[in-house]
């Protein structure tokens, strides 16, 4: 029986988590550690997740993007999803962003796309789906996503790759995240999963970067918007590498990101702790265009300072952290903090992983940027179209 089978990139923040959400830049990377997601028609009639019944309430992100992209009440047949995960959960490694660009990208190739000239590929002849250059659909809510209100008989259907977009992907993870997030998501995760290597967040569209799109977010602090950009290093950075260090203490995003907001807002002048490490993100960007990895890891040990003095670091993390400095060009947490994952950049990964996990962490090695949203099946089939 035929199936889909596709993946994604878990992701690491070099600079800038919290911040962002805020609108300040940031800079994170696509990790070797990856999701795969294989979906088919369900033989049993009903919605599986890894041969049970598909729990919605406990699968939030799954659930939305069966609203949006695959919805029952046209005929949408339920499926069979298989997940298989090198990324560990809940541990500021961009598991749940993984999973949604991977799984947003697995609908759309089971449906394809309707378009509006024969064979292009072009955003502007999309008859359906969602990206930054769409205003008639919202990706934060629940809508289906048809931008172009013509008959079914006067459009044309793509299938396969063609029928993919990595922009498409990114805002509807960006959009789940928001609403898993209590409306507080900035689009590090889910651009970084879907775009793969190395993406940099600012305020403003920087000239020497290659910039992918805007995405804006009414958050509960206000309208904020993000330039989304890739990075491509000038060399392959092939002695430097990411080790991580992970507490095993499972720490929720949501939770770390609205103790955040109520720091803020109790104590209004934090809010320059969150200017400083916008400050700093915007040194270590510099740093990483020039290939200074050195000053990359000095940039990163400073960042970690400033989470810590906004009560982002744990115990624990402090511990990993100190293990790995001596062997380390920096160290810093990574993702929401609070428990989860820290990250060195190291030219001695086997020495900076044995201080690690002498302190109690495991660990994992990574390059620095990993390819993104990934096609793992030859032959793509639709599953199901809208008529
Ligand atoms: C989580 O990986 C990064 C945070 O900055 C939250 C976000 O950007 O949405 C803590």
């Amino acid at each position: 029986m035929s199936y889909i089978a596709v993946s994604a990139p878990g992701k690491c923040i070099l600079f800038g988590e919290h911040a962002v959400v805020y609108g300040q830049p940031a800079v994170a990377v696509a990790l070797d550690q990856r999701i795969t997601v294989k979906i088919q028609v369900s033989q049993t009639g009903t919605w599986l997740l890894d041969g049970n019944r598909l729990n919605m309430n406990r699968n939030p992100h799954i659930c939305a993007l069966i609203e949006k992209l695959w919805p029952a009440e046209m005929g949408a047949p339920p499926l069979s999803i298989h997940i298989e995960s090198s990324i560990p959960r809940s541990s500021g490694l961009g598991s749940s962003a993984a999973l949604s660009v991977a799984f947003a990208g697995a609908l759309r190739l089971a449906r394809g796309r309707w378009i509006t000239k024969h064979g292009s590929i072009e955003k502007r002849h999309w008859a359906e789906g969602f990206g930054s250059h769409i205003t008639t659909t919202n990706p934060y809510d629940s809508s289906h996503g048809f931008c172009v209100d013509l008959p079914i008989g006067e459009l044309f259907h793509v299938s396969g790759a063609m029928a993919v977009d990595d922009d498409e992907n990114a805002i509807l993870a960006h959009g789940v995240e928001a609403a898993a997030q209590n409306g507080r998501a900035s689009p590090i995760d889910s651009s970084t999963c879907s775009h793969g290597e190395i993406v940099v967040i600012s305020d403003i569209i920087e000239s020497e970067l290659t910039h992918f799109y805007e995405r804006k977010l009414t958050t509960p602090e206000g309208n904020i918007i993000w330039q989304i950009h890739g990075v491509e290093l000038s060399d392959q950075p092939d002695e430097v590498y990411l080790v991580i260090g992970n507490t095993g203490i499972n720490a929720p995003t949501g939770k770390q990101v609205a103790k955040v907001a109520r720091l803020i807002k109790q104590h209004p002048e934090k809010i320059e702790v969150i200017e400083t490490i916008g400050k700093i993100a915007r040194r270590g960007i510099k740093a990483l265009m020039r290939g200074d990895f050195d000053a990359v890891g000095r940039t990163m040990s400073e960042n970690q300072l400033m989470l810590k003095s906004i009560g982002m670091s744990s115990p624990e993390l402090d511990a990993l952290i100190k293990a790995a400095t001596p062997s380390s060009l920096g160290a810093k947490l990574t993702g929401a903090g609070g428990g989860g994952c820290m990250v060195a950049l190291t030219r001695n990964p086997q020495q900076t992983c044995d201080a690690i996990e002498l302190a109690g962490g495991r660990t994992l090695i990574s390059k620095l940027g990993s390819h993104g949203f990934n096609i793992e099946t030859s032959e793509i089939s639709t599953i199901w179209m809208k008529t």
